[in-house]
């Protein structure tokens, strides 16, 4: 059982809520509209403001990018009151995932964001990371990134007592997956495509209502961290790879502190000690539900917010008079 900290415990867990609540508000009045860029710059100013009400000195560690390319949001910005002797904490965040499918108005689209105690969080450069998940309840290592896609999906179906053809594999809808996806084929798995919105994929893993067994293929590597700290909180396996495309990006991970550019993140490289998830739905999806406006204006919320070391999960239903 890990340690509950104590520097978490001041900073309430549902506030945590009320800054994805307001990044997925503010969101939400742009979803449908075909404009990825406004609804992401909505989302993050609501979300920094939110921050900014609070009584913490907290970093971004995952953010909107580098200083030179986010205003606001950026690694390495402080955020919080921060008044004297307020808990330092250590932020990754994603005011919008799924920009596109907000634009859209396609599922799946969530203001998410997790916290820890400094230095708990894994600070991943904005590179693709190879993942790999599944939820909680199998011995650990069934699965890994050191073994083929086949090889991980008879693994699973052994502990799971199913045949291979019946586990149901999430994996993003890329061409760069056309391999990946030709070996799950010849399985005969379930291939569940989704256009974006990988961590929600990844959580899905934890819940037997998606029929989603495991998750595979790359996506964001803070996106990654994001769903790892999730998956901190309730449980399954998760491994990471940092890929990379270019000696740029090399120097990009080596900057924040990656000495070993092969490494296979687990979990708790990842995320280390105990750390608090939250996230808000901003369009219907498989952990949320999105942003409502009912008659008269009174808007509706579903949001998640999870602890590490105690494992609590609180689903928050919110309705909002004044949005
Ligand atoms: P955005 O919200 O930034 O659009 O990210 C959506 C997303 O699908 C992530 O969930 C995923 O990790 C990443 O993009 C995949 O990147 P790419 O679109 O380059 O394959």
């Amino acid at each position: 059982m890990l340690q509950a900290s104590t520097t978490l415990d001041r900073v309430l867990v549902l506030e945590m809520v009320r800054v994805t609540e307001a990044a997925a508000m503010a969101a939400a009045k742009l979803v449908g509209r075909g404009d990825e860029k406004a609804a992401d710059a909505a989302a993050v100013e609501a979300m920094r403001a939110a921050f900014n009400e609070l009584d913490f000195d907290g970093t971004v560690v995952i953010g909107e990018g580098e200083r030179d390319e986010a205003p606001m949001l950026y690694i390495g910005e402080k955020v919080g009151r921060a008044s004297a002797g307020a808990p330092k904490i250590d932020i990754a965040l994603d005011p919008l995932e799924g920009t596109t499918l907000t634009a859209k108005a396609s599922p799946n689209a969530m203001a998410v964001l997790a916290i820890a105690e400094e230095g708990g969080l894994l600070n991943a450069p904005d590179v693709y990371m190879e993942k790999l998940a599944i939820g909680p309840g199998f011995e650990e290592g069934i699965v890994g990134l050191d073994r083929s896609a086949s090889e991980n999906v008879h693994a699973l179906a052994k502990a799971k007592g199913v045949d291979p053809h019946q586990i149901v594999v999430c994996v993003l809808d890329r061409p760069r997956h056309e391999k990946l996806i030709a070996e799950l084929r010849a399985i005969g798995c379930g291939i569940h495509l989704i256009p974006d919105g990988d961590v929600a994929g990844v959580i899905a893993v934890t819940n037997p209502d998606t029929t989603i067994d495991m998750y595979m293929g790359s996506g964001g590597a803070p996106e990654g961290v994001l769903a790892a700290a999730a998956l901190s909180c309730v449980g399954g396996q998760f491994e990471g790879k940092l890929l990379f495309r270019n000696d740029d990006e090399k120097a990009r991970a080596r900057k924040w502190g990656v000495s070993d550019l092969d490494r296979i993140y687990k979990l708790q490289d990842l995320v280390k000690g105990d750390a608090i998830f939250a996230a808000t739905g901003v369009t219907d999806g498989s952990l949320l539900d999105g942003v409502k406006v009912r008659k008269g204006g009174c808007i509706t919320t579903e949001s998640v917010v999870m602890r590490a070391s105690t494992g609590t999960v609180r689903w928050v239903k919110g309705e909002h008079h004044k949005g």
